[in-house]
């Protein structure tokens, strides 16, 4: 095939039975379970372990799995060390993808990836998963008190891996409702088929490069505002717009300009995004909770989705999953520049599942190109041009 396809649009880059989307109804599943069932029904801690065995666990096999995570959420002294190195102002992607990279070099000796030998391979792989994932959320909180000064908040064994993030996070007890919301905001954001940055963890993973360096690739490939990064710019165009009222005139002008519309359309969705339809529901369930008291923001996303229905239904672009993220994070008491690093929280659980897939049967990536350069010539001197 010698035709390029920008973005590599609907070019299969590897065979997956992970998850399935469908674009033009608004389906997701994870191994086939329906999205909606999972976040109602389901915990982050589930839909991690169905994402990476690709079955729905035993009581018994859960509970081991969540024991194994609630074990591995402390990190050494040292990786706390480099974090309180690092310039606070830098942003949050920044500091887990440096985080997670030196994680790499804490476990070198004892453990090995050792690719065709099925039973070996397999444990390494899970163990270096669960270590991976239940890192993750502790290196995010971590920051957030490192960055302003503070020693970080341990991480506690007795609390869910929601609970347990949020506490790390704000410092208090975690808030039952919110918790139940950032379980349901972690299983949705879990896996999405090859994305960038599941794309970038297959192809690192491809070459046996060490699973730190993989998910180190993904969360540098997630940062980006086309992909992740797109949460965070939404609460700042909400600022940006202030209220209701204002949307109208605020969005003529940015169409006119050409300027994206943050958290609106999707490659793969023609349709509203399902789980920013599940989002918006978790937003009204926050609401409700919350004796009716509804933010700001929330009403000027409301009034912004209606007009961009209008505008821009037409082109097939409506709301994805980042649109009320962020907004659900803000009553949360996450800051703006670390949406992306929950959703890096979340997504680390796919990431890993397609790292596990790509090794069963793996071929290091190797693509080709459409050369358009120059065809051979002369080498000329330097003093000749
Ligand atoms: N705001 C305004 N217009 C948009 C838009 C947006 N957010 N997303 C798509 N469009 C328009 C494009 O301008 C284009 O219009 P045209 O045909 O008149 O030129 C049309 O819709 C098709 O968009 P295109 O850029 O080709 O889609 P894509 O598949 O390459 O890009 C995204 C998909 C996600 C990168 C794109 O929709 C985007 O940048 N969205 C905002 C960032 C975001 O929220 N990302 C998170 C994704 S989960």
């Amino acid at each position: 095939m010698n035709e390029y396809l920008p973005g590599l649009e609907g070019v299969p880059a590897t065979n997956s039975n992970i998850s399935f989307l469908d674009g033009q109804t608004g389906i997701l599943t994870y191994r086939g379970y329906r999205i909606e069932d999972l976040a109602a029904q389901s915990s982050f801690e589930e839909a991690a372990l169905l994402l990476l065995d690709g079955r729905l666990p035993t009581v018994e096999e859960l509970h081991e799995f969540d024991d194994q995570l609630r074990r591995n959420r402390r990190v050494k002294f040292k990786v706390r060390e480099i974090m309180k190195h690092l310039p606070a102002t830098g942003h949050p992607m920044e500091m887990l993808q440096t985080a997670m990279a030196s994680l790499g070099m804490f476990y070198p000796s004892d453990e090995h990836l050792t690719v065709g030998d099925r039973s070996q391979g397999l444990d390494y792989v899970h163990n270096v998963s669960v270590k991976i994932l239940a890192r993750m959320a502790t290196l995010v909180a971590m920051w957030e008190h490192i960055r302003s000064g503070y020693d970080p908040i341990p991480p506690r064994q007795d609390l869910t891996y929601a609970e347990n993030f949020l506490y790390m996070f704000n410092g208090q007890e975690p808030d039952p409702c919110l918790a139940r919301i950032m379980d349901a905001c972690l299983i949705m954001h879990a896996e999405h088929t090859i994305n960038a940055s599941t794309f970038a963890a297959l192809v690192a993973g491809s070459t046996l490069a060490s699973p730190y360096l993989v998910i180190a690739a993904a969360i540098g490939t997630l940062a980006g505002p086309l992909h992740g990064g797109a949460n965070q710019k939404v609460v700042e165009m909400l600022q940006e717009i202030g209220r209701p009222e204002n949307v109208r005139g605020w969005l003529d002008k940015k169409l006119a300009d050409k300027e994206k519309i943050w958290g609106m359309g999707h490659r793969e969705y023609k349709v509203k995004d399902p789980r920013a339809i599940m989002m918006q529901k978790l937003m009204e369930r926050l609401v409700e909770y919350r004796g009716g008291r509804i933010s700001p923001m929330f009403e000027t996303a409301l009034a912004l989705e209606e007009a961009c229905d209008e505008r821009l239904g037409p082109k097939g672009v409506y709301a994805n999953v980042d649109f009320y993220s962020g907004i659900l994070y803000t009553e949360m008491g996450i800051p703006a520049d670390q949406f992306t690093s929950v959703f890096a929280v979340a997504r680390c659980a796919g990431w890993l599942a397609h790292w596990r897939e790509q090794l069963k049967d793996n071929r290091i990536f190797r693509p080709t190109q459409v050369y358009t350069g120059e065809d051979v010539q002369d080498y000329v001197p330097i003093e000749q041009r």
